[in-house]
């Protein structure tokens, strides 16, 4: 496992701008906290980068974001994709990174992983949270991506994503 970050690697993230609850409050963020770290990966190890994207965007303002990711989770929607990804078969190692929403990953990310094989690939699952940590979210990995082997993912607090490249750097 020592040579991981030599091999062909792809990011599979997905990551929510506009308001967003961080340690000082709710705050408008330009760029996602996962979107930040899934380019580190891209700077560091050269691995290609896959942005889920719900076709129905999320609602900017906070609290009605939570309003629709908490619907989402109780119901179990798979909400339709802008793109699909067809196939991972062209890589090694494949990064799966995400917010923590509700204690696991938004549900366009269990849409876009259960249409693809995983077998005997290598997923390392990386989550942005506020304080739960990767919660629920490697065990769903787990239960999904049937075949693979999921290595211990690394959970990075949204607000603190500006200081964790060197952390991230030593988790590849
Ligand atoms: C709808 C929603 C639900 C969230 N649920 C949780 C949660 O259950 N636990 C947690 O620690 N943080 C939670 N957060 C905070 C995000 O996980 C955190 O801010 C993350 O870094 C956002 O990443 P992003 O900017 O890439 O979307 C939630 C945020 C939103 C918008």
């Amino acid at each position: 496992m020592n040579d991981l970050k030599n091999k062909k690697s792809l990011v599979i993230y997905f990551s929510h701008n506009g308001e967003n609850y961080m340690a000082d409050g709710i705050r408008n963020i330009d760029k996602g906290n996962t979107e930040i770290i899934a380019e580190y990966i891209k700077d560091i190890i050269g691995a290609d980068l896959f942005k889920v994207e719900s076709e129905k965007e999320y609602p900017y303002n906070y609290r009605e974001c939570c309003n629709v990711a908490r619907d989402e989770l109780k119901n179990g929607a798979r909400p339709k994709l802008k793109e699909e990804l067809k196939s991972v078969d062209n890589y090694d190692v494949i990064y799966i990174g995400y917010p923590i929403w509700y204690g696991t990953m938004p549900m366009p990310l269990f849409t876009q992983l259960e249409k693809l094989d995983f077998n005997g690939k290598i997923i390392r699952p990386f989550a942005t949270h506020e304080g739960s940590g990767i919660a629920n979210s490697q065990r769903d990995i787990k239960n999904i991506c049937k075949g693979a082997i999921v290595l211990d993912g690394i959970a990075i607090r949204g607000s603190n994503v500006y200081n964790a490249k060197e952390e991230i750097e030593n988790w590849l």
